[in-house]
């Protein structure tokens, strides 16, 4: 799969996709992300990529020629473009599968105080991460891009299958509780059972304690 970023600020995802999981899929070549300077499709010599909206209102609008622009050259037959926006559709665990499917994923950052509307005409959906308003895009296409990437075949190791954990199917649950060494900290007891090597009553008292995704609590949810 190959995902492009379009976004003012790439060195913003270095970190992010150069460590841990997302680092290993791209150097076993699972997944190619790239990053394009938004700028480069600047609608003056300045570089200037937005300007200021109709009607007067306050910040300063992404322009749809800039986007355009970016889109016509980036775009492939494959293309499947997603426009970040807090009044989009929330993004879930089943979307992400849902996009793993795709080949080529454009991912457009919005910046100050979002987008001229004609936009969202060039673009096959609208993706918000949350009911929050956050400063750009960026954090949102690095969530995307996360989610969807580690569930590409050959991404998780045997030992981080991502078949059992929240949100997954058949019934995505929420995963049960779990605990590692000391056995007891701060009085604190790991349930006996977890540690009397019985497979069976070990995946009962898991089936158990999993949860609904409709009850998370907030100190787990
Ligand atoms: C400051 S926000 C613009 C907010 C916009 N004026 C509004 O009221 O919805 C700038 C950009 O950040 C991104 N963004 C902000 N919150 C987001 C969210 N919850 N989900 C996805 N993208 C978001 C979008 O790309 C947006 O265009």
């Amino acid at each position: 799969m190959k995902v492009n970023i379009i976004t003012l600020f790439p060195e913003m995802f270095e970190g992010v996709f150069d460590t841990s999981i997302i680092g290993r899929a791209q150097k076993n070549k699972v997944v190619e992300i790239k990053c394009h300077q938004m700028r480069q499709w600047a609608w003056n010599s300045y570089g200037a990529v937005d300007d200021k909206p109709y009607g007067g209102d306050v910040g300063m609008l992404i322009r749809v020629d800039v986007i355009d622009k970016a889109i016509k050259e980036i775009k492939n037959k494959d293309s499947h473009i997603i426009l970040t926006s807090a009044r989009g559709k929330k993004f879930t665990q089943e979307d992400a599968e849902r996009l793993t499917k795709e080949k080529n994923l454009i991912i457009i950052c919005g910046h100050y105080e979002g987008f001229d509307e004609r936009i969202s005409e060039l673009v096959d959906e609208e993706v918000s991460v949350g009911d929050y308003v956050l400063t750009g895009g960026e954090i949102p296409a690095m969530m995307i891009t996360d989610a969807v990437t580690r569930l590409l075949p050959g991404v998780l190791g045997k030992d981080e299958s991502s078949k059992i954990e929240s949100f997954s199917l058949p019934d995505r649950h929420i995963e049960f509780p779990q605990y590692t060494r000391p056995a007891e900290y701060n009085g604190q007891k790991v349930p006996k059972v977890l540690t009397s090597g019985d497979p069976k009553k070990i995946r009962e008292w898991q089936k158990l304690h999993q949860g609904s995704n409709s009850n998370k609590n907030s100190k787990k949810g």
